[in-house]
């Protein structure tokens, strides 16, 4: 059976469409305007992009290529309508581990069977470029596989999101990779088995190896990271299924998750090689801003007080941060900003860009609950505006929020630029105990400021609870 097939004509400029989408795609996400647009050229593309290479493979058992899509659909589908959005992170990385997976697989098959994907001479010996994007699919695709695997299971709390430090890691890192690349270049002149099986364990050991060392706020660069990895292994397999639609797929990708992880880094004030080096995240040293200190004094305020202040001001700035994510309370927060603002007040929601546990988290739950975008702002567009702003309604959000990262350097999260809500006249903080911290496990000092006040419950019940002291 031959897998690699020419491809004709009308394919090729089917496949140059399908790509056209998936940019088109792309644009359309990078704003939450239009993103249902881009989502919608996205299936376009792919619908594209799959049904022709199975008009153009009808030669290759497509009963069982039907099955499997079949199987695929309806896992993907029950997955996707049953994840809650808080563990979105954790299926986003359990997909990247499967594009990995796909690639090692497309690499294996291809070696085991050059002859099926037209790679090889008469003697026998696989192409020279063959061999590089199979030693490239290979170990991009093992270390994709392992280290989302180690991703998911450090998100879905199945392993601790403390860095795991081995002694000696750097050199263990640098030596396991010179290895697979010493071994992708001799591959080039040998086909042997032994080099390929050794290629592939030693990625998948070293996709794990990098990734237990990371932890805490920066598994996000993570998981945009390991998207990105899974790019440029789809891209280096369609080299070798000669399938244009899926190097252009995989290079978009690839670029986009590195241009996201790039964004992210900058959002957090870390460099990307520190990130890849890893160790943050670990348990703060005792006194250095560690988990909070109850014994500090603290004001607490009830529903009332909060809708008392907020309809007497002039300007409210709402912060929504992971804790608004898991009480679900975005439904209620924009009936509490439609009642503030039919009082008078000018309501605006403040967006950090690592608030909650994804890229877009809050855009994406503001948006499900019609919040009009042009009240929605990023953090460089708004910070200057809490000087000047009575109240600043924190809702669920700490980490980005912590004066800390500006002044603390003992701090995990020092350098991360954060929301200046300090600066506003009063400030109402809602979470649900003085014990709980965020992500990045340390104490806010805003807690126990004399313009705070902390509203102590679960958030949708606290916001519940003002739009009804709002209503009377
Ligand atoms: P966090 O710092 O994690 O703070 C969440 C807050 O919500 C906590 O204070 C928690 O306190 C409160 N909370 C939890 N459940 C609640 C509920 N049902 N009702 C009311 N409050 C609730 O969140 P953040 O400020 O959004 O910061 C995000 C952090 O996650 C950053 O460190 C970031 O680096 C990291 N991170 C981000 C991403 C992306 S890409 N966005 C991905 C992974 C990690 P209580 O427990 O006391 O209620």
């Amino acid at each position: 059976m031959h897998i690699a097939t020419a491809t004709p004509a009308w394919a090729m400029l089917a496949y140059l469409v399908a790509g056209i989408c998936f940019i088109l795609a792309l644009r359309g996400l990078s704003s939450p305007a239009s993103s249902r647009k881009g989502n919608r050229y996205g299936m376009a593309g792919m619908t594209l992009a799959v049904g022709t290479t199975l008009i153009t493979h009808m030669n290759v058992g497509i009963i069982e290529i039907a099955i499997a899509i079949g199987i695929g659909a309806v896992i993907g589908l029950v997955t996707a309508r049953r994840i809650a959005m808080t563990d979105m992170p954790q299926l986003v990385a359990a997909f990247h581990s499967l594009v990995g997976l796909a690639a090692v697989l497309v690499a294996a098959a291809a070696y085991l069977n050059p002859q099926a994907f037209g790679i090889v001479d008469a003697a026998g010996q696989i192409f020279t470029v063959s061999r590089i994007e199979m030693g490239l699919g290979i170990a991009i695709g093992a270390i994709t596989f392992s280290g989302s695997v180690i991703a998911f299971l450090k998100l879905n709390g199945n392993m601790s999101g403390t860095p795991i430090m081995l002694p000696g890691r750097h050199l263990i890192n640098i030596g396991t990779l010179a290895a697979i690349i010493g071994l992708i270049g001799y591959f080039l002149t040998d086909q042997s088995p032994w080099i390929f099986w050794t290629v592939t364990a030693l990625s998948f050991v070293i996709g794990f190896l990098l990734i237990i060392p990371i932890g805490g706020a920066d598994m996000p660069v993570v998981v945009s990271m390991l998207n990105s990895y899974s790019g440029w292994a789809a891209a280096a397999m369609g080299f070798t299924l000669q399938n244009t639609a899926m190097i252009i797929t995989g290079a978009l990708v690839g670029s986009s998750g590195a241009i996201l992880s790039y964004i992210m880094c900058k959002a957090m004030n870390r460099s990307f090689i520190s990130v890849i080096a890893g160790g943050f995240g670990a348990a703060p040293e005792a006194g250095s801003g560690g988990a909070a200190k109850v014994d500090r004094p603290w004001k607490r305020g009830s529903a009332d007080d909060a809708a008392f202040l907020m309809s007497q001001a002039e300007q409210v700035i709402i912060v929504p941060g992971y804790g608004m994510a898991v009480a679900q309370a975005q439904h209620a927060l924009r009936e509490m900003g439609d009642l503030l603002k039919k009082e008078g007040v000018r309501v605006k929601y403040a967006i950090h860009p690592v608030a909650g546990r994804m890229p877009g988290h809050m855009n994406v739950l503001l948006a499900e609950a019609n919040v009009p975008y042009d009240e929605v702002f990023e953090l460089e567009d708004i910070n200057g505006e809490f000087a000047q702003t009575d109240v600043a309604f924190v809702i669920g959000a700490n980490d980005v929020t912590n004066p800390a990262a500006k002044t603390d350097k003992s701090s995990p999260i020092y350098g991360m630029p954060v929301l200046d809500v300090e600066k506003a006249k009063t400030v109402l903080f809602v979470k649900r105990s003085m014990g709980g911290v965020g992500y990045a496990g340390v104490d806010n000092d805003v807690f126990y400021m004399d313009q705070t006040m902390m509203l102590l419950a679960d958030a949708k019940k606290m916001v519940d609870d003002i739009c009804k002291a709002l209503q009377h």
